[in-house]
């Protein structure tokens, strides 16, 4: 096949692999798993849910369902190797560095560790997705001078986060809050994140190298980091008494960008931002804490009519995160917490009908061929 189809900066637009998994219509603000609109999901569903239809490609029966909250709960264990990585880890690290570093290493204990069969994949989807959630609440408490907490079998995958993350049962509100954060960070089709653990997937690599590779290009701002970004922004208008809209033009006139604004698919409202105002306003005022929902209000009212721009998944996924008293940098952290389960749906897609991902770059370097020059004669 011919390879000089130079493709627009970024892969804006490009189509890079057949998937069932998730349906965007950018135009219409469509997001869908498995066909399944994210609204209905977002009101109905549950992460473990949403998860068994990720990876299994339907609705799960009750007894289904059960057993699969069942696997994904036994799954709730760290070797101690892992705890005390993660207490020789510096407190200054961030968390986010820290779970990128610690899925890595949870490939040396994993049992089926050498085994890349689509039933060891699927094991190691229910044990990283179970293990990640542990990580992230575990290196918060050590890093705090706290006692971890052990695992609560009989709870959720939010509910049980929530409660090794705070050392108490969360309430009915805040799990579902993040059971339906969780539904909406879960997948989003070929996004950085998932584009890279799939083509870490493809060279036949294996599960925990290809979610690392996911960990590290979530990070970024421009991907995962934003929801991190955007909370910084609201704190900078708090402490300084600044006017919200005045803060953001002063940010354009920079010709800065605005952290959780823009999208490179959607071209109308983010379906998942619809849910995570709802969510942003509702626990603002539930909490007394209705300053944050009220600055990014006024952001987005100025954003949307100055620059056309919409709000996605990580504007107000910060204030609806800080107001469950969560910190800062465990945002980009929680949205890794639900996109495994995306991440791992794709590794085992891509892995059902693989082929290595090898692009071409289009060479505009110095003109070949060019003169090897001795390093005495240069
Ligand atoms: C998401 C994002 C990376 C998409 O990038 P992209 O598809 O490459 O789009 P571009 O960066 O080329 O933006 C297109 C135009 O909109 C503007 N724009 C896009 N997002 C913007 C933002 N958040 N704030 C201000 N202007 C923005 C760009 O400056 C550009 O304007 P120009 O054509 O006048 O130069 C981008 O919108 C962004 O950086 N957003 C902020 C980070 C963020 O929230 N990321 C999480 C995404 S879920």
């Amino acid at each position: 096949m011919s390879t000089s189809i130079l493709t627009p900066k970024g892969l804006e637009g490009v189509v890079a692999a057949v998937s069932g998994i998730c349906f965007i219509d950018g135009d219409r603000g469509v997001l869908a798993y498995r066909g399944i609109d994210i609204h209905e999901l977002a009101d109905k569903s549950t992460f473990e849910e949403t998860c068994y239809l990720l990876w299994f490609g339907k609705l799960p029966l009750r007894a289904e369902l059960n057993e699969f909250k069942r696997t994904l709960a036994e799954e709730r264990k760290l070797d101690a190797s892992i705890i005390n990585l993660l207490r020789q880890i510096p407190r200054h690290a961030l968390p986010m560095d820290v779970l990128r570093t610690a899925v890595s290493a949870l490939a040396f204990y994993d049992p089926e560790e050498k085994v890349n069969t689509p039933e060891a994949n699927l094991h190691k989807s229910y044990r990283l997705t179970a293990q990640i959630a542990m990580i992230v609440a575990a290196y918060d408490r050590i890093r705090k001078g706290k006692n971890m907490v052990e695992p609560d079998r009989n709870l959720s995958h939010a509910g049980n986060f929530l409660y090794m993350l705070n050392g108490e049962p969360p309430s009915p509100t805040a799990e579902r809050a993040l059971d339906i954060a969780l539904i909406l960070h879960a997948d989003h089709e070929l996004n950085a994140s998932t584009f890279a653990a799939r083509v870490t997937a493809a060279t036949q690599s294996d599960m925990h190298s290809a979610i690392t590779s996911a960990i590290g290009t979530l990070k970024g701002p421009l991907h995962g980091g934003a929801n991190e970004a955007v909370f910084a922004i609201l704190v900078q208008i708090d402490k300084n008494g600044a006017d919200p809209v005045e803060y953001i033009k002063g940010m354009l006139a920079q010709k800065k960008k605005v952290p959780g604004f823009g999208h490179r698919v959607y071209h109308t409202e983010d379906p998942r931002a619809t849910h995570l105002r709802r969510m942003s306003k509702e626990l603002g005022q539930s909490s007394g804490q209705g300053k944050w929902f009220e600055y990014s209000r006024k952001i987005e009212e100025y954003i949307n009519a100055d620059k056309k721009l919409n709000a996605n998944v990580d504007f107000y996924s910060a204030s609806t995160y800080h107001t469950l008293g969560i910190d800062v940098d465990l945002f980009t952290p929680i949205f890794a917490v639900s996109r495994v389960s995306g991440w791992t749906a794709h590794v085992m897609e891509q892995l059902s009908d693989n082929r290595l991902i090898r692009p071409r770059a289009a060479y505009q370097g110095p003109a070949y061929p060019q003169k090897y020059v001795p390093i005495e004669k240069r």
